[in-house]
């Protein structure tokens, strides 16, 4: 069983507790920083990317932080976890966050505390967060501020495959796809169920403070995605010029070779740390392929209909959403 395949999977070596808090899948350890992510004071311009992980969240975080802050190459050098911090990233959720905020020089230690070095940044503020929108801090999620947000959806079949090679950098997953695949779907990966998140957002979009963007649009017309984004955050439209440099900063490879934003340093840490024990060894990088329909050629032809089966049966109340999204 799922329980079964988790343990077994994640490196045995330091076995991880995990819970269901309040419908979304996390370690236990979530719950030390639970009120505190509750109670995070929001100010009205501050601007969110929230995402599913896997979504393509680092690359959107890249485009909102440049064009908030009028595209400039060189401020574009902060590394994005001092610009646009995790706010729920303590080293507790995503448990491979800590040993490289131990061994990472790229991520202070100030970041081990990253609700306290939010509240501290000056405005306007650049906050990224994986919760879904019913787990978001009360004042944003009862809108008692104006704040923006920026939802970024993926295909899941893609998230699945960029998920898994995430578990093997930075979670201790020392096991198969094919039992990733049911940890996904079994909504045992952090932060799952993947449609209720999605949809946490979709359904909340009404009062246009949350701006719904998916990957493959970035992928397709990347350019039109920032105008876009641009207009929602109350920019001027970009100059062709301007636009052209953002597309080239944000290009795949440009966004690979960036040290700002790339982590290059993830499977290093995640070894040298040895928080998964002595046996684990982390594989591959976080900027990986940048593809969409790569389940097209990694999944077998009976887990795509699984996949097909399950997002009917998670979104057959959701036509516009299944219209946009597959
Ligand atoms: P793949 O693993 O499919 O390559 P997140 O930031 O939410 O963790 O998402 C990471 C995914 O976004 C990875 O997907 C990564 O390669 C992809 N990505 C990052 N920067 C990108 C870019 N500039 N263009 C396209 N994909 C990008």
């Amino acid at each position: 069983d799922l329980d079964n395949i988790l343990s077994l999977s994640i490196s045995p070596e330091v076995p991880i507790r995990y819970m269901n808090y309040h419908g979304m899948f996390v370690p236990d350890s979530y719950q030390l920083i639970a009120d505190s992510i509750e109670n995070f004071q929001i100010r009205d311009d501050d601007v969110w990317v929230c995402s599913f992980p896997k979504a393509g969240t680092t690359w959107t975080q890249e485009m909102v932080w440049n064009i908030g802050n009028n595209f400039d190459p060189d401020t574009a050098k902060t590394p994005l976890p001092i610009k646009f911090p995790f706010v729920e990233f303590t080293g507790t959720t995503t448990t491979g966050w800590i040993s490289l905020n131990k061994a990472d020089s790229t991520f202070p230690d100030h970041m081990s505390k990253s609700v306290e070095y939010a509240t501290n940044l000056p405005s306007p503020r650049f906050l990224k967060t994986h919760l879904p929108f019913n787990l978001l801090p009360k004042q944003l999620r009862t809108r008692e501020k104006k704040s923006k947000m920026i939802y970024v959806a993926r295909n899941p079949k893609d998230v699945c495959i960029s998920y898994y090679h995430h578990y093997k950098l930075l979670e201790g997953y020392c096991s198969t796809f094919e039992n990733f695949s049911k940890l996904f779907l079994g909504d045992k990966v952090y932060y799952a169920p993947f449609w209720d998140h999605v949809i946490s957002y979709w359904d909340n979009k009404g009062n246009n403070d949350i701006l719904f963007l998916t990957y493959e649009n970035m992928k397709k017309d990347l350019g039109s995605v920032i105008q876009q984004t641009a207009a929602f955050l109350n920019k001027s439209p970009m100059s062709p010029e301007q636009l052209n440099r953002l597309k080239e900063h944000l290009s795949f490879d440009s966004m690979k070779k960036n040290p700002a934003a790339n982590y290059e340093n993830a499977a290093e840490s995640i070894n040298a740390s040895k928080i998964f024990g002595e046996n684990f060894k982390a594989e591959g990088v976080f900027i990986r392929k940048g593809e969409y329909g790569q389940w097209k050629s990694f999944m077998s032809p009976e887990l795509i209909e699984r996949f097909d089966e399950w997002t009917k049966l998670k979104l057959k109340n959701h036509r516009d959403l299944f219209d946009r999204m597959i």
